[in-house]
């Protein structure tokens, strides 16, 4: 596990999206997967700037998001759809056949993962899986106790999500208690994967994720198996961090290496 450390969230979502850039510049034809959520939001902001900037394009790219409430439609404000259309989707050239969600409305819920999982497979899997994680620890809607050889399937959020999230729902509104999410399984096929986390209320987590042991009870813990994972935290998610001087020095030691060789092996295929 690589873990980056920023002074700041504009530093991160740089880096994120130079991280994003390189992959569909040396495959267009990447198969990206997505979070919604406030911590991607400045990865996207920075994928838009350059796409307007200096025509970055994702006309090749297909897209998975993790995660939907079930109960929502898609034209629903709160619906995960709704927030990629307004946030990413709708201002760059991505093809909207190419860009999945799972279907939060769709007559048998139980039906929707392993059709996800299919679609997946058929797109040849996911190169490149950005995350965030929840103050509890989860990724996508794995919460905790979510078993470690999960796939896609629909999971009960926990108090402390619905709390989380309650903030984007209208008090006498009706608030999914639902989801469908990739499993941990599925996130840790991605051939690479990026989890971004900035903010002092996401450091346990991040403790949990990157020191904690393996353990359900911190889903992010999984990706401690994943080979090809980078950590990309500000110092306030950093900052319960008992190995944070040596993230950095490891760090140091890579740009050098970097600067040296010029090694381009994170861009995933
Ligand atoms: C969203 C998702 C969740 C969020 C997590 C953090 O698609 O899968 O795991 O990444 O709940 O949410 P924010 O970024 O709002 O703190």
């Amino acid at each position: 596990m690589e873990v980056l450390i920023f002074p700041d969230s504009l530093s991160l979502a740089r880096k994120s999206a130079d991280l994003v850039e390189s992959q569909i510049k040396k495959y267009p034809d990447s198969v990206i997967g997505l979070a919604t959520g406030s911590t991607p939001l400045g990865l996207y902001r920075e994928l838009i700037q350059r796409h307007n900037s200096h025509g970055l394009s994702f006309s090749g790219v297909t897209t998975f998001n993790l995660d939907e409430y079930v109960g929502i439609p898609a034209d629903h404000a709160q619906s995960y759809r709704t927030f990629m259309d307004d946030n990413l989707f709708n201002k760059i050239d991505i093809e909207e056949s190419n860009t999945q969600v799972p279907d939060g409305m769709a007559e048998n819920p139980l039906e929707v993962g392993p059709a996800y999982e299919k679609e997946i497979e058929r797109a040849g899997g996911i190169d490149l899986q950005v995350l965030g994680v929840g103050t509890d620890g989860h990724i996508g809607f794995n919460e905790p106790t979510s078993s470690l050889g999960s796939i896609t399937r629909v999971k009960t959020l926990t108090q402390q999500t619905i709390e989380d999230n309650s903030r984007f729902f209208e008090p006498d509104e009706f608030q999914p208690k639902l989801a469908i999410t990739m499993g941990i399984k599925t996130i840790l096929d991605a051939r690479r994967i990026l989890l971004l986390a900035h903010g002092e209320t996401k450091a346990k987590a991040v403790r949990n994720m990157v020191e904690g042991p393996l353990s359900a009870m911190c889903p992010a813990s999984a990706l401690q198996l994943h080979e090809r994972t980078t950590i990309l935290i500000d110092e306030q998610a950093a900052s319960k961090l008992t190995l944070k001087g040596y993230y950095k020095f490891v760090g140091e030691m890579q740009d050098d290496l970097v600067r040296k060789h010029r090694p381009s092996d994170w861009i995933s295929r």
